[in-house]
């Protein structure tokens, strides 16, 4: 298969130094790229400023913003099979740059933030006979939300935790996810994420032999 992974953060910048973002590591996107490619898919990883290695032989392509993931993602989405969206995107971004760092001048300053783009939500619009995975950390109601989200973007599965009090899963190597697909089945999985991994592409393979087979029907 032609497996499009998107993983990390997307950072927004409001001046020359600083930015809004989120506590996405990249590891979980990376691990499930690494494992894709191990079975022998053809794996392109687009990944926001991470501090990772990018897995051997993976077709990798960096990209700092929302709207470079989104660009990214549009002009390879055509030619793939699945896209499975671990990247924690901005939701908002600084609806104007500073060009110059920003002074403590004045006393307190109002940035007003404009809405990025939803790339998976864009791509569930298109999506015809493709695969997509969404992931989603909540702070509460998650298996509500999750439904909601496979609805809303028009998702085959969605990967979901629940924030725990240590900030888990960011940046843990070992978590617990719910597994929740368009019919609603639930699976809890818990392990190291690169074992995890493997159970999500497995996944992925089950689901595009059912559509084939379904399309040969
Ligand atoms: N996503 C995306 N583009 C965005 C926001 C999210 O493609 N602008 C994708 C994420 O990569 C993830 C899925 O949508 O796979 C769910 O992300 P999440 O942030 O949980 O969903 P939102 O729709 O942004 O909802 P909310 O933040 O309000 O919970």
């Amino acid at each position: 298969m032609r497996i499009l992974i998107t993983a990390g953060p997307t950072k927004e910048f409001i001046d020359p130094v600083r930015f809004i973002s989120n506590s996405s590591t990249g590891f979980f996107g990376y691990e499930i790229a690494r494992a894709a490619r191990k079975k022998g898919h053809k794996v392109t990883l687009v990944s926001g400023p991470t501090h990772l290695i990018p897995p051997k032989d993976v077709k990798f392509i960096s990209v700092m913003t929302a709207l470079e993931m989104k660009s990214a993602v549009e002009r390879i989405f055509p030619s793939t099979d699945c896209l499975v969206m671990t990247a924690a995107v901005a939701d908002y971004r600084p609806e104007r740059f500073f060009p110059d760092k920003i002074k403590k001048e004045g006393k307190d300053i109002f940035i007003k933030f404009k809405k990025n783009p939803d790339i998976l939500f864009e791509a569930g619009r298109k999506k015809k006979g493709r695969i997509l995975a969404g992931f989603a950390v909540e702070t509460k109601d998650s298996i509500k939300n999750a439904k909601e989200k496979i609805e809303r973007k028009n998702l085959d599965f969605i990967v979901t935790a629940a924030l725990s009090e240590r900030r888990s899963p960011f940046g843990d190597q070992k978590a617990n996810f719910i597994v929740i697909d368009k019919n609603g089945a639930i699976e809890r999985i818990f392990g190291r994420k690169a074992a995890l991994s493997s159970i999500i592409v497995d996944k992925i393979e089950k689901i595009w032999y059912d559509y084939k087979r379904g399309k040969k029907a």
